[in-house]
């Protein structure tokens, strides 16, 4: 069987296809403006609603709410599956569709291994959590948010001590997993300029340090329940209040949802998913009753984080501070929305009091007042039209 197509390659292929041509050559398009209009192609109308976007790459229709990429499109129009259009687009681009990277055995056998590695290291940080000597301020301090024990387990969170060598005397016994370690994010090789604070004499003999000291730690884990990344928060006000484990082989910001698995967990018949900015939204949330909160790592909803999602859930609801990052948050969201919509999908968004975040407002207001500020959250057509309202 044919292995998975490689995202990169999906990336290149799109980078490489004008979603214009892909459409024209099928439909006839009108400039209007920026945009391109045509009839329909997927429902009967008499006056066009059907747009395409050449800057974002995507096509809408303001009728049937058809809409996508330009993979879409060809998988839609052709009736074709994703890779028999991926294959016809990369035909027509001049490209080879790669096989499955993850055919290298040896690859494969260091990647086995670095998920092995980093679930011990969520298991350390669980145990320090139960029996550091220090384990009291932690646990003092996850009592003070509200959270119980087993949430806490439920989300496997625990606890990096302080110190420079904790993980590293845990995990390391060759230059082979120090090396994993620095790989995936853990362990942090010293450079000729760090502070003498992070050069003890214990140091001094080794080339890294551990990422994460004093921090309670959020671990990380892909739709299959594996530890691929790790956010950290200080206890205190330090800054930053929260480190996150970079990109690696095996963790993806771009793709990856915070509280995904665990919500696949509490329910296997997901109908909506609430989309919240922090880790502490989503685990407040769950400890209130409300198991179905994702969030972004750090960085914009994608369009392959909301595919993910649709692909289990048919509603979802953004939720954004009531600030101004807040709106600005909002558009962004607005905009990657409009090259997933199709019919059968909807989308609110819930803002919030100004000065809340959904782990303050859930612990005031319990999943009753929380859920219903979702069943009374703006929809997706009323906001997009305010928006365009507001640039005219
Ligand atoms: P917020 O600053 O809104 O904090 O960050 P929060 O989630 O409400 O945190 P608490 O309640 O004080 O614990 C939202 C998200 O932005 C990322 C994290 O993913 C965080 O959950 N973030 C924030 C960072 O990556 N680094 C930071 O220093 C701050
Ligand atoms: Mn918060």
């Amino acid at each position: 069987m044919a292995g998975l197509i490689p995202q990169n390659f999906i990336d290149q292929l799109l980078d490489r296809t004008d979603i214009v041509e892909v459409i024209d050559s099928r439909v006839t398009l009108r400039k209007t403006g920026r945009n391109y209009t045509a009839l329909c192609p997927f429902h009967q109308e008499k006056s066009p609603s059907f747009s395409v976007n050449p800057d974002k790459q995507f096509y809408y229709c303001f009728g049937c709410g058809a809409g996508g990429n330009a993979i879409g499109f060809v998988m839609e129009f052709d009736r074709l599956d994703f890779r028999a259009s991926v294959e016809d687009m990369a035909r027509r681009a001049g490209l080879e569709v790669p096989q499955e990277a993850a055919q290298d055995p040896q690859q494969n056998a260091q990647q086995q291994n670095l998920y092995q590695q980093l679930a011990a290291a969520r298991d350390f940080y669980q145990q320090q959590l139960r029996e550091h000597p220090s384990r009291q301020r932690a646990v003092d301090y996850l009592k003070g948010r509200g959270l119980t024990g087993e949430v806490a387990k439920d989300f496997g969170i625990g606890y990096a001590p302080p110190g420079w060598q904790n993980l590293y005397n845990a995990l390391v016994n060759n230059s082979q997993d120090e090396q994993q370690l620095i790989d995936a994010g853990m362990l942090v090789e010293k450079q000729p300029t760090e502070p003498e604070s992070a050069q003890s004499d214990e140091t001094r003999r080794r080339g890294s340090y551990d990422r994460f000291r004093d921090r309670i730690i959020f671990p990380i884990r892909d739709s299959r329940g594996r530890v691929i990344a790790f956010g950290g928060r200080v206890l205190g006000d330090d800054k930053p209040k929260y480190l996150n484990s970079p990109d690696s082989s095996v963790f993806h910001k771009g793709r990856e949802l915070y509280g995904l698995y665990e919500a696949k967990q509490a329910n296997n018949r997901i109908s909506r998913f609430v989309i919240v900015e922090g880790y502490m939204d989503v685990v407040a949330l769950a400890q209130h009753g409300i198991p179905y909160a994702v969030a972004t790592l750090g960085t914009a909803t994608s369009d392959t984080h909301l595919q993910k999602l649709f692909r289990m859930a048919p509603e979802l609801v953004f939720s954004f501070d009531g600030d101004e990052a807040g709106r600005k948050a909002a558009h962004r969201a607005l905009e990657t929305t409009l090259g997933v919509m199709e019919d059968g999908r909807q989308v609110k968004f819930l803002f919030l009091p100004e000065g809340e975040d959904p782990d303050t407002l859930v612990r005031k207001e319990g999943a009753e007042g929380f859920t219903r500020r979702m069943e009374q959250a703006m929809p997706f057509s009323e906001f997009f039209f305010n928006a365009l309202c507001d640039k005219v």
